[in-house]
């Protein structure tokens, strides 16, 4: 697929990966993120790397009361875009929600809600011209709520339910909507966290995650793949012994 790209969050550490994999492609990238700064820096390291052609837009993605008039910015300017990936997101601090409702429900915002409006007006864009690919990044803590991380996971299990339900509304009119399920990754969003042997490097789920939304035909993705047998455990444990466990 050689047209558009828009990236939502296009200073994420996997964003800016699977920008570079797309650049090499030569492609056309359209980059939506909300430090102007930071996103010129990006534009030009994808520049450099062969982008076609790269465009920045500034933007408070949680921002909801922005997103129709940041759309049509977004559609002014890359009116043939074959593809958008959703990729930002906050690592909520579970300590904190547990006594913040407003901070819960900012995080909530963020990963959720916010991310459902901008999934809709992407659809709309692509279905009026009946192909293209929506690619959502959610997480594996969304498959699963936990003591330690229930906002995010929250948030991240109704994206993911949203993109299920998306993906149906879509399909008939060709367009394609791949949920992104990563496993723990070596990026800035959890750099105070302990890294271990499953914990991924940004660029192979940058590979896989482009590769698939060039070539694949899965509806759903776990990045690397063995996260799906974890999560099937971690799914099947009942709700009466998961409530008595410290994870
Ligand atoms: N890293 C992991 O272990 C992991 C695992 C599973 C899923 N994920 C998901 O992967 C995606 C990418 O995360 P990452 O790992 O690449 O982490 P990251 O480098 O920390 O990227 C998170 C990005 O989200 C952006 N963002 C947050 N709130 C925003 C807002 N209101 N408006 C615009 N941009 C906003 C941040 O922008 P600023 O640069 O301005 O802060 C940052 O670019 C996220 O959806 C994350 O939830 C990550």
């Amino acid at each position: 697929m050689s047209e558009g790209l828009i990236i939502l969050g296009a200073t994420s550490k996997i964003a800016q990966e699977v920008g570079r994999v797309a650049a090499r492609h030569g492609r056309e990238l359209l980059l939506v993120a909300r430090s102007v700064e930071r996103a010129e820096a990006v534009a030009g390291d994808l520049r450099a790397r062969g982008a076609s052609k790269v465009t920045v837009i500034a933007a408070d993605l949680a921002d909801i009361s922005t997103h129709f008039s940041l759309w049509e910015q977004i559609e002014a300017d890359m009116p043939d875009a074959a593809e958008v990936l959703l990729a930002y997101g906050s690592l909520s601090d579970q300590a904190r929600a547990d006594n913040d409702i407003d901070y819960t429900l900012s995080e909530l915002n963020t990963n959720f809600t916010s991310a459902a409006s901008l999934l809709m007006h992407a659809a709309e864009q692509l279905e009026a011209r009946k192909k293209g690919v929506l690619a959502v990044i959610t997480s594996v803590a969304g498959d699963r709520a936990r003591r330690s991380n229930y906002v995010y996971g929250t948030a991240k299990g109704a994206l993911t339910l949203f993109a299920q339900g998306l993906r149906a509304r879509l399909f008939a009119s060709g367009v394609r909507v791949l949920t992104i399920k990563p496993g723990p990754v070596d990026t800035p969003m959890i750099a105070h966290m302990k890294k271990g042997l499953l914990t991924a490097t940004p660029q192979a789920v940058a590979a896989a995650i482009y590769r698939d939304m060039e070539n694949g035909s899965a509806d759903v993705i776990y990045v690397p793949g063995y996260w799906w047998l974890i999560m099937a455990i971690i799914k099947a444990i009942p709700e009466k012994v998961a409530k008595k466990l410290k994870f």
